[in-house]
């Protein structure tokens, strides 16, 4: 099938560009590289063995987008292009809006105008409201507690309403719990700009020597061990997933939501201790006080997409961490390194 994968230079985007070539997709990335090196593509190319078509367009440039798909018969989006740091959505809380929920409207007149009927999008377990409940179903209270969640939010209610409002339309929302890892080959992996906000890239980093110590946000939780208790999940099983929910679309022609996460809460210490086992390097830190807006513990109810995609994690906390720490120590400077 031909799929436009929106971010596809990006983190997860890139993986699921890889998955996706090898299930015999073939793909076109649209990515206006605001938080990714097109170096990323270069990675692709070289895992596929195929050269990656690649577009440098911003979704919100409706002439762009629309030449795109003009250009392509397209059978499915897979759309991963997005602002998703927290601390900057409360900063800049319009730039999510326009670039998240107009980046994501701008598609769907897109994909409307064109007559494509199939999309994955790349939704969050930021659409819940976490102070509500530990192990999160699909039907738990929604109720982002920050911009970018909400920005979340809006695009699925988006998406809804193009389904109702088009025959043939169906979209799968994912709502990922915490990917972290990296491709085993050491080839792509997680590249923040400036200092990581996500506690993976950040152990990473701290692992291989470029930053001194991990703050860890609070040991007074009510957790086991007083750390935050979070459901890490592989990016490799994650861009399966994506997989899995384009041969749902094709095979039931309905929407679906659905989690996904391994199900297991790993407090901060945890994933720490097995990182410097699998690494054999040290990650000195300080306790340091509680992030705002941090819950103590959240964990998905991944039951569903199990039930229904045929899909469950398969890559363990060792598997995570071996492959981050493999991404990092090849690649020290993210893709700048090459
Ligand atoms: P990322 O920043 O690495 O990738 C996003 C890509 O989209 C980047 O390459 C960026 O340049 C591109 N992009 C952003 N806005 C764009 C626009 N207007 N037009 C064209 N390209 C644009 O992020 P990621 O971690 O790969 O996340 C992918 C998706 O998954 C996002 O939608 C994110 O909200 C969602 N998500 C991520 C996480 C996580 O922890 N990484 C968790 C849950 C959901
Ligand atoms: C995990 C745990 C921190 C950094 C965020 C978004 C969520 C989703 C995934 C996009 C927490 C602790 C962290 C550090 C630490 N993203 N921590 N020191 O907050 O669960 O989720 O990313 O959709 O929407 O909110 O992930 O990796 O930031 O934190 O102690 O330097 O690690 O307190 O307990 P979080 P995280």
């Amino acid at each position: 099938m031909k799929i436009l994968v929106t971010g596809g230079a990006g983190y997860i985007g890139s993986h699921a560009c890889v998955v996706l070539a090898a299930r015999g997709h073939e793909v076109v990335v649209v990515d206006n590289h605001s938080n990714s090196s097109p170096q990323v593509l270069t990675r692709i190319a070289q895992l596929t063995g195929a050269p990656v078509v690649a577009s440098t367009v911003d979704l919100r440039d409706a002439v762009g987008l629309a030449r795109l798909f003009a250009e392509h018969r397209f059978e499915a989006v897979m759309h991963f292009a997005a602002l998703k740091v927290v601390a900057d959505s409360i900063a800049r809380p319009q730039e999510y809006e326009s670039n998240n929920v107009g980046g994501t409207a701008s598609l769907l007149a897109a994909m409307k105008q064109a007559s494509v009927s199939r999309l994955v999008f790349s939704s969050s377990a930021a659409v819940y409201d976490a102070t509500a409940s530990i192990q999160v179903g699909e039907d738990a209270p929604l109720g982002a507690g920050h911009p970018y969640g909400q920005s979340k939010l809006s695009c699925e209610h988006l998406i809804a309403q193009q389904a109702n409002e088009t025959a043939d339309f169906h979209a799968v929302n994912l709502r990922y719990f915490n990917p972290v890892g990296a491709h085993p080959s050491g080839l792509l992996g997680e590249d923040p700009h400036g200092t990581p906000t996500n506690l993976m890239p950040y152990v990473s980093q701290v692992a291989v020597g470029q930053r001194a110590r991990l703050p860890i946000f609070g040991d007074d939780y009510a957790t086991p061990d007083g750390t935050g208790v979070r459901d890490y999940l592989h990016v490799m099983d994650l861009a399966r997933a994506h997989a899995d929910a384009l041969d749902f679309l094709v095979r039931e022609r309905r929407s679906l939501t659905a989690n996904l996460g391994t199900g297991q809460g790993v407090s901060v210490l945890e994933l720490v201790q097995a990182f410097e086992r699998v690494s054999g390097r040290a990650v000195p830190y300080d306790i340091v006080a509680r992030r705002a807006g941090d819950v103590a513990a959240l964990y998905a109810d991944p039951s569903l997409a199990q039930r229904v995609l045929g899909w469950r994690a398969e890559l363990d906390l060792e598997a995570m961490c071996r492959d981050a720490w493999h991404w990092q120590s090849r690649n020290p400077q993210g893709y700048a390194t090459s």
